[in-house]
């Protein structure tokens, strides 16, 4: 039974879920954060750390190692366990072994008699966000993923440092597969109301300088993880603070939107596959998918990204 405290369990203690947990405790966003791990005296290891900064970090939160029944009352599961991609792996290459992780940990979870939000970020996520979907039989409103929520925030980024705008005036979406076959609907990207296109003007020197800086951000983006885990061998802040904000976007029934991964069921033209999306989120997890208007060649970028995961889904279930 859920009561009015705010409650995330997190399953998973990794550098990612450890990084989402600190990220939660210094912007205060939860009143009680359980931390579950296979390795239980990690999840107590990492919950003594994070108990022991309480005091610097200005808010109250209650933050202890549990067990799957602890989840019963929580409002969001979040799943970061599994095995992470090391230099020179795709995300689809962890398929395999985290989708056998996943059958282990979504089914104690339900069993605790939760019936909140599972947000998922365990890769290749949008697969792993349809594995959760499936194991819970939770409405897939319920079940999002982290999507292209970090990506579109690189795409912000760096189309930031390129125009020198302000990321938050920047309005533009990564969509599809959280992985490689990603792309941005440059037709939909704006500088406040300003098309980022009509920055480009129309044909000569000028818009082709402009549309080869635009591919080489989009590149950028999506080869982002590749050159992080080159240089440090892993990924965890910038997905633990997507995560953060997706929290705090639930458990303040905001009504905003990021690209997470949703299950399709015929917006895109696109049916019974999960894909990073722009939707409206809020305490009910998935309120609405924003549908829009994509140019033919996006359509197909889209269809082709969906392609490859629904392809990637066959036969894991
Ligand atoms: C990344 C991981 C979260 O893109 O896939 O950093």
């Amino acid at each position: 039974m859920r009561t009015d405290k705010r409650k995330i369990a997190l399953v998973g203690t990794g550098m990612v879920g450890m990084s989402y947990a600190y990220s939660m405790l210094n912007q205060g966003i939860c009143d009680e954060l359980v931390l579950i791990d296979i390795n239980r005296k990690r999840a107590e290891g990492e919950a003594m750390d994070l108990n022991h900064g309480l005091a610097f970090s200005g808010y109250h939160m209650k933050i202890y190692a549990g067990e799957y029944k602890e989840c019963s009352d929580a409002d969001i599961v979040v799943i970061c366990a599994g095995v992470a991609q090391k230099q020179g792996e795709t995300r689809l290459d962890l398929l395999k072994r985290n989708a056998s992780v996943f059958e282990s940990i979504v089914q104690p979870v339900t069993e605790s008699g939760f019936n909140g939000i599972f947000l998922v970020a365990t890769n290749p996520v949008d697969i792993m966000t349809r594995i959760t979907y499936s194991l819970s039989g939770f409405n897939p409103k319920r079940v999002l993923g982290s999507g292209t929520a970090l990506d579109t925030a690189r795409l912000r980024y760096l189309l930031g440092e390129s125009l020198r705008v302000d990321p938050r005036n920047v309005h533009a979406y990564v969509m599809g597969e959280h992985g490689d076959s990603e792309f941005v609907p440059w037709s939909q990207a704006m500088i406040a109301t300003k098309p980022i296109l009509s920055l480009c003007g129309s044909g000569g020197e000028d818009d082709m300088v402009c549309r080869e800086e635009l591919k080489r951000i989009e590149d950028e983006v999506r080869g982002a993880a590749y050159r992080i885990i080159d240089a440090k061998q892993a990924t965890y802040y910038g997905i633990g603070m997507a995560l953060t904000r997706i929290t705090k976007a639930i458990l303040g029934d905001e009504n905003s939107v990021f690209t997470v991964s949703t299950m399709l069921r015929g917006e895109y033209g696109q049916n019974d596959v999960y894909a990073g999306v722009p939707c409206i989120i809020n305490k009910n997890g998935i309120q609405r998918v924003l549908s829009l208007s994509l140019t033919e060649d996006e359509m197909k970028q889209f269809g082709k990204s969906c392609d490859t995961l629904r392809e990637s889904f066959q036969g894991i279930l």
